[in-house]
């Protein structure tokens, strides 16, 4: 535990309010730096509570007694109940960053569905950095930056699950607000906000569970390293490029990634310009991309996108996320 004599916060009352996230264009490209097109949902995760003069932090959730977190706690990936892993995370993390935690004794709550692909553990991690900050802020502590936090958020996340996760969810948090889209270079880590448009809405639709824990993600991401080794970074290869690949798999894996970076630059300039239509077939495009060369839909949100496209109004859908279940968002005219 990091700890300052003159550190004093009292029992402050805090709370926080964090949203999730749905991406609506650009996954399995942020863990090869490239770009993603993220926006915050209106569902969230709550922590409430004050700070406690034992080094712990206590936690209780909705469905779950308390959870006890040791300040000098080394690992997160032991902790119970599970869920407890990810604030166990951050708070490994940010001791780790100089700042100092006291302990402290509060509740989660949600109304985000765990396993639906709408990055309730992101949440979790992001709403229990942004208690850890507020209190280190009233002692007089320099705030870390959006991408400080989302970093060791996404670390956490890394330590909890051995999921080896990208930045997106994380950094989509953090930097994301409603009404707003979120264009994120996983490289540089540069952001630009981009309005959705007042015509359009973004939904998602939840089609099944999933965790990405024991999934086929690493072995995607195992894939693009494999990738790389052969022809470079695939945030800066062309689709001639690709050529050189002489394994038919590999080909696919990066082909969806080099026209997923170039859909999400398509994407935003059909948003600038007005052509909705343009931006919903982009959408269609990526899934047909991710469930047929990257192959991480599955039937049920193969047809779920089918179903959404004959609806009125919807000018695309794919599926969101990491895949493999989870939720698909949708494009549509109001
Ligand atoms: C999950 C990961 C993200 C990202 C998406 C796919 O949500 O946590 O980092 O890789 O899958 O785009």
């Amino acid at each position: 535990m990091v700890t300052d004599s003159a550190f004093d916060p009292g029992a402050a009352e805090i709370s926080v309010r964090v949203p999730g996230r749905v991406n609506i264009i650009g996954d399995h490209t942020d863990y090869t730096g490239g770009l993603v097109l993220p926006t915050v949902v209106d569902l969230h995760t709550m922590i409430t509570g004050s700070t406690a003069p034992e080094p712990v932090w206590t936690l209780t959730s909705q469905t779950h007694g308390p959870a006890v977190i040791p300040l000098d706690l080394e690992r997160a990936d032991t902790v119970e109940p599970a869920w407890a892993r990810y604030p166990a995370g951050v708070l490994i993390e940010l001791r780790s960053l100089g700042v100092p935690i006291v302990g402290f004794t509060g509740t989660v709550s949600t109304s985000l569905p765990v396993g639906a692909g709408l990055s309730s553990s992101a949440a979790l991690e992001v709403a229990t950095a942004r208690i850890v900050m507020d209190v280190a802020n009233r002692s007089g502590h320099d705030l870390l930056d959006d991408v400080e936090i989302a970093r060791a958020c996404q670390r956490a996340e890394h330590m909890a699950t051995g999921v080896p996760c990208g930045i997106m969810d994380q950094l989509s948090i953090v930097a994301g607000s409603p009404g707003w889209a979120t264009l994120i270079d996983c490289n540089s880590l540069d952001i630009v906000r981009i309005p959705i448009p007042a015509s359009v809405q973004i939904e998602h639709r939840f089609i099944s569970g999933r965790t990405l824990v024991g999934s086929e993600y690493a072995d995607r991401v195992a894939q693009c390293r494999e990738i790389e080794n052969l022809i470079g970074p695939l945030r800066e290869a062309s689709t001639r490029d690709l050529a050189r690949l002489d394994s038919d798999l590999l080909l696919r894996r990066a082909r969806h990634v080099v026209t997923e970076n170039r859909r999400v630059l398509d994407f935003v300039d059909a948003l600038h310009t007005g052509d909705l239509e343009r931006a919903g077939r982009l959408m269609t495009e990526s899934h047909r991309s991710l469930a047929v060369d990257y192959e991480t839909s599955t039937p049920e949100m193969d047809a779920a996108v089918e179903s959404a496209l004959g609806e009125p109004r919807v000018l695309g859908a794919r599926m969101t996320g990491g895949g493999f279940g989870g939720c698909i968002v949708i494009l549509r005219h109001i």
